[in-house]
Parts: C-alpha cells; structure tokens; sequence
C-alpha cells in the first residue's frame, strides 16, 4: 500500500543561506506563491529571529499563502521561537522548525554545552514551543555524525514533549545513501515512542550525494519527509534539489511506491523564477531543468525519439513544464494570448494593471526581436516585478560609444531616491564605462566578485541575462538583469544588485 511522502520546501531558508541569494520581501512573496502553486507542503519561509527582513517576509508569506503549511526556523530559545511564532500568526497552517546541535564537535567547539546542557535545552524549547503552535519540528543539527545512543535519548524526550516531525539532517554532507539510510532506520527502532512522529531527511549536496541520500533516507530509513529546495539551492555546495527528487519519486513510482502531492507542471517556472530572483544561473546539464535535460542532439537519438519517444525518454518534457513548442509569440501576438500564456507558465500577476505594464513591456521586446521564447516571456515579467518595487536605484536610460582604438564612453541616466541623475565616465569596455558612471554618483564602494552573461534563447537574437555579485561590509548580494542589449542588461544587473545591497543593510547573517 503507497503512503504520503511530505515535501518541504526550504529554498526560502536554506536556500537564500547561499551567499549571494537572499533575496527581498517581495521576491521571498513571489517565490512563496509559485510554491503554492507548485503545491510543496510545507515553505520553510526564513528564520524569524535573524532579522527585521526575514520576520517582515515570514509574515507576509503566512498572510497569504492558504494551501501550504508555513514554517519559520528559530534556534532553541525562547527569543527566537517567540519571534518566530509571531511571525506567523497569520498563517492557516504553521509549523516552527527549532533545532540545537547534537554532534560531540559542535556542542564541544560551536555550543560549548555539555550533551546534558543540549538535552535540556531541546526539551524546554519543544515545550516552549508547544504552548503557541500544534505543528512542531525539531531539527538535531549535523545528526548524522552525532552519537547514536545520544541521539536517541534526545529524539525521545522532544517527541515527548509534543515534537511532531523529527529531522535528521546530514549537516555537512558526509553522509553515503545506504549508511545515512541505515542510520535513519536505527534510529527509528531504538528510539520507543519513534511512531508519534513524522521522520524527515535533510541533505547537504557536499559530495554531490543530497538526492541519493535523501532518497535512501525514505526507502531504507522509512522517513516520510524530504527537504529540498529549488534548484538545489543552499550552503556551499547545495541542499537536495526538488525537482530532481520530485522526479524520480515519479518516475520510479514502481520502485518507491510512495504519494508525492506536487504540481511537476510547475517546476520549470519555478526553477526559472529562483535562478532570475537569486542570479544562480541553472547548468545546462542540469537534471529536469537544465537547458539541455531533454534534447537529444545526436543522430542516433534523434531517430530513435523520432520512432518512439520511450527509446530515449524515461520522462515528458512537458510534464514539468516544457512546452512541446518553444517558440510561442511575437510581435502581432495580442493581450489574450500573452495573458493565457502567462497562466500556462504558471505566473500569476496581481493585478490587471500589472499584465498591462508587462505586456507594454513584452510589445517593446517583440519590435526589436522577432521570435519571443518563454525564457523572454519569464525575464519580461521579472524586470516588470524589478521596476514595480520601487527600488532606490531605477534604470532610464543609457547611451555608450565604443569604437576600436578609442577608450569606450558610457552616459547613464537613473532615478537614485526619487530624482533622475546623470553620470558620465570612461572604461576599458562599454560595461566597465557604464558602470563607471553609476558610480560616479552612487559611490558605493562594493566589490564585483562576479559577472556573467548568458543568451537567455540561444542565438544573438537572444536576450542578455546578466548576473553582477557584488560584496559589501561582509555582504554579498547577486543581481539580474535582462535586455537584447547586454551593456543595458548589465547596467539593470548592477542596480538590481546595489538595491539589494541598499535595502539588506539591516540584515545580519543567518545561522544554521
Ligand atoms: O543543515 C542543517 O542542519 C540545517 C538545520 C537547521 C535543519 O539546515
Ligand atoms: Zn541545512
């Protein structure tokens, strides 16, 4: 008999860990809606107590979101479960997820508590807990390299005190699927009240095995939970990727036999819409929803698709999210169809006003580029969520000249705090000049630690996706901008990104 496997989703937490992919109330909102949509079961939407910004987004995610549960991280302390607590009193369902860590180095050398100490605390704080919400999870950060027996005594006491779901994550990625498998299962018969709570895997990608780990966390473990996040997003090398876990629950149903409740038809925009949020632009041989996931360019292959799609094919492009023909709209494609395709691409605009400003936006793209893909379709309406925020820093305009043998010239007109200024100044190239002459007036001081370009279509038609990460004080941030023009591309990139830099001042870094 199947059983119901819970996704939860934690690109909103983990995944903005990653240096460089926090990301605003706003974007944090939309990516929450998407999630919905995609239909996770849980949205881990940040970590209440770390700053003003991840209560204020937290709040506003509970507030809206209906058909997902919302979770909030807090550390295993009475401030920081209060905090998130009332970051989510708005929400239908809420859950807070409060973890301590149980490995003899961490509480020897990060905690400096004895494993009493640690015992106690993740007692009294799922105690604590239980007095605001009903749905509580308890986290023993880097379980897996923790002491078996140690482990065990704590499980115990949190289910006792009311824990409900109990994750067992592999902190650091050291984990091997059939050891962490293993593991899981240990835990689960020597722990005695194990059956009054949901078992929940958690995985770090630091030698490329989160999926694998976490899938046999589930088949051999028997846990009925799966952390994950889009894209794989997350510290250092990643958590384990949604969609790729998603994807072979489905399509190895046989083997797993196990009730996955998403949308897949959904993951595509999801993908895209955390790349072009974050600027974590997604490898072409990325599983599921890489650019290259299901072409088939050799000869061989080509045939055989051609004869009979499951030759080659283990699963339907379109079935998360792919259209079957990519090349949909152009310059006499009219309001209807843009809004319908909209809705095929899973975006949902919040209002009239909004699709009007953004088809205004695509009708200028299709006058200056004749085939409209989805990817421009995403990037328009990610620019037109960009302007619509109302950011510090604004694109107007910009003129350059660079011709060969002379130093390049860049003019940039932007709107900084409400009133248009103009900057001027030379560079080695037509980006360097441009951004240059944001400088002149923003004097920002940051560092480029990275820019890069991608053709968002394939050809030089194609528009420019551009990410800039810049760091700042200890901060780092990644902007994105789009535009058939890659030194205008840039200049949006690099505002986004000092926007960014402008409105996280507050932040302090998250923990965990
Ligand atoms: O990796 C980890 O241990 C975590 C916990 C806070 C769940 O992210
Ligand atoms: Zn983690």
């Amino acid at each position: 008999m199947s059983d119901k496997l819970v996704i939860f989703d934690t690109t909103l937490r983990d995944g903005e860990q990653s240096p460089g992919a926090s990301m605003t109330r706003d974007e944090k909102l939309r990516i929450a809606r998407q999630l919905e949509r995609l239909k996770v079961d849980v949205i881990e939407a940040g970590f209440a107590a770390s700053s003003n910004g991840d209560f204020e987004a937290i709040k506003a995610i509970a507030n809206v979101i209906k058909d997902s549960t919302v979770c909030s991280l807090s550390r295993a302390n009475d401030r920081d479960i209060t905090q998130a607590a009332d970051a989510l009193q708005g929400a239908n369902r809420a859950r807070i997820h409060t973890f301590i860590a149980t490995s003899p180095v961490h509480m020897e050398k990060k905690l400096r508590m004895t494993p009493e100490q640690v015992l106690e605390q993740a007692k009294q704080s799922v105690r604590f807990a239980r007095n605001r919400v009903a749905d509580i999870e308890f986290s023993a950060e880097d379980a897996y390299r923790s002491e078996v027996d140690f482990l065990c005594r704590v499980i115990e006491a949190v289910i006792n005190e009311g824990a409900t779901t109990i994750n067992v994550p592999d902190t650091v990625g050291y984990a091997i699927p059939e050891l962490y498998g293993n593991f899981i299962k240990t835990l689960r018969e020597r722990v005695p009240n194990s059956d009054k709570a949901i078992w929940s895997v958690h995985c770090h990608n630091d030698l490329g095995m989160a999926v694998a780990n976490s899938l046999a966390g589930v088949k051999i473990g028997g846990a009925r939970q799966i952390e994950c996040t889009i894209n794989g997003l997350g510290e250092r090398a990643g958590n384990c990727s949604l969609e790729e876990v998603v994807m072979a629950l489905r399509t190895r149903r046989d083997y797993f036999d196990l009730d996955v409740g998403i949308d897949t038809t959904q993951i595509l925009s999801a993908s895209r819409m955390v790349s072009q949020t974050t600027g974590f632009v997604v490898q072409p041989n990325k599983a599921i929803v890489g650019a290259n996931a299901f072409a088939h360019a050799s000869g061989i292959h080509q045939d055989g698709i051609m004869k009979a799609r499951d030759t080659y094919e283990i699963m339907r492009a379109e079935d998360v999210g792919w259209s079957a023909n990519k090349i949909i709209m152009g310059k006499l494609s009219g309001r209807n169809a843009f809004k319908q395709r909209l809705q095929e691409l899973g975006v949902q605009m919040n209002s009239e006003t909004d699709v009007n400003l953004a088809f205004a936006k695509f009708k200028e793209l299709a006058d200056r580029k004749s085939e409209i893909f989805d990817e421009d379709i995403l990037a328009v309406v990610n620019e037109e969520n960009i302007a619509q925020s109302h950011e510090h820093y604004g694109f107007v305009s910009l003129s350059q000249h660079s011709e060969t043998g002379e130093q390049p010239q860049a003019t940039v007109v932007m709107s900084m705090g409400g009133h248009e200024v103009t900057g001027t100044s030379n560079g080695n190239g037509p980006v360097d000049a441009s951004l240059k002459a944001i400088e002149v007036h923003v004097r920002s001081g940051a560092e480029m630690v990275l820019y890069s370009v991608n053709a968002i279509s394939g050809s030089t038609e194609s528009q420019g996706e551009v990410t800039v990460r810049l760091q700042h004080s200890g901060r780092v941030v990644n902007g994105v901008g789009a535009d058939p023009d890659i030194v205008v591309a840039s200049v949006k990139a690099y505002l986004n990104a000092l926007n960014k830099l402008h409105s996280q001042a507050d932040r302090v870094a998250a923990q965990g």
